[in-house]
């Protein structure tokens, strides 16, 4: 096959076209996704008719499969597939309702986060011709890159804490004990991407809670500081899915936020894979 890519204008969300995943794809074929994914962070595959056996089969070919720890939404058949939805069926939902809508990067409360995500459509919410339930993506690199000398010096070798624990136990629907199996961890704020050698901001808007030495009032502001540069628009790109997207997002060199602006009846269905990643430094 041979791929096109369309720059998105952002420094992610960049297009390849002339990928069919349901059919065999050469390892050349392969390796030109795979640097345009490197070397963007998000990248988008549009009009695709995947199985959920080919996704899983495809997300192989970035590393080791990962099963989401948290909740029990594996699609059933095959667990790999977490499945992202608002739909209820006989009562219950039948995938996790709510799969971020601060900014974050996958799992980042775990000591080895995965290295990237793959998030296929298959439902999209809307009314009449309008779409909802977009995803946002901002570039964790480029927004290092951009910070001011001063700032670059004043995070260097900063670690900052994380608790999913501390987080969970904030919650009022049910999830409030979810936290429990993870041990806080702790990663750098600023990690060096493990392929590209990119410097990348490394924090999450819900889940940190201290950064170096700061007390917790200076480590909020901080992160919200950071959260408010790495949003801003030179560095995201907006997704307004269609059905048959397939987004890859690197969880180094990015994060993500959905947009919660939709409710049932309108119905969103989305089925992501997790590979597994390498400890931040
Ligand atoms: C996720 C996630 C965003 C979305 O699946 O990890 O954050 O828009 N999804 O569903
Ligand atoms: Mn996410």
């Amino acid at each position: 096959m041979t791929i096109a890519i369309r720059d998105s204008g952002a420094p992610l969300g960049h297009e390849i076209s002339g990928v069919d995943l349901t059919r065999p794809l050469d390892d050349s074929t392969f390796a030109g996704i795979e640097k345009a994914f490197n070397n963007c962070g998000v990248v988008v595959i549009r009009d695709q008719n995947l199985t959920p056996a080919q996704q899983v089969a495809f997300t192989r070919r970035f590393g080791e499969v990962e099963r989401y720890p948290v909740g029990s939404f594996g699609l059933p058949g095959q667990d790999e597939i977490l499945v992202v939805s608002n739909i209820i069926e006989e009562g219950k939902p039948i995938g996790l309702i709510d799969a971020g809508r601060n900014w974050h990067s996958d799992m980042l409360f775990t000591q080895r986060p995965p290295r990237c995500s793959l998030l296929y459509c298959l439902e999209v919410p809307h009314q009449d011709d309008k779409i909802f339930g977009d995803t946002l993506f901002a570039s964790t690199a480029a927004a290092y890159d951009g910070l001011p000398a001063g700032m670059k010096q004043r995070l260097a070798g900063l670690k900052a804490f994380h608790s999913f624990r501390a987080y969970a136990s904030t919650k009022t629907d049910g999830r409030e004990k979810e936290g429990e199996a993870f041990p806080d961890v702790i990663h750098p704020l600023v990690r060096t991407h493990p392929i590209t050698g990119r410097q990348c901001l490394y924090l999450s808007h819900s889940l940190t809670r201290r950064i170096g030495d700061l007390g917790e009032t200076e480590t909020a502001a901080l992160v919200r500081q950071l959260i408010d540069h790495i949003t801003s628009e030179p560095y995201v790109y907006r997704h307004h899915w269609r059905v048959g997207d397939l987004v890859i997002w690197d969880n180094c060199s990015s994060m993500h936020r959905a947009m919660f602006d939709y409710a049932l009846p309108q119905r969103r269905r989305m089925h992501r894979t997790t590979v597994m990643g390498t400890q931040p430094f």
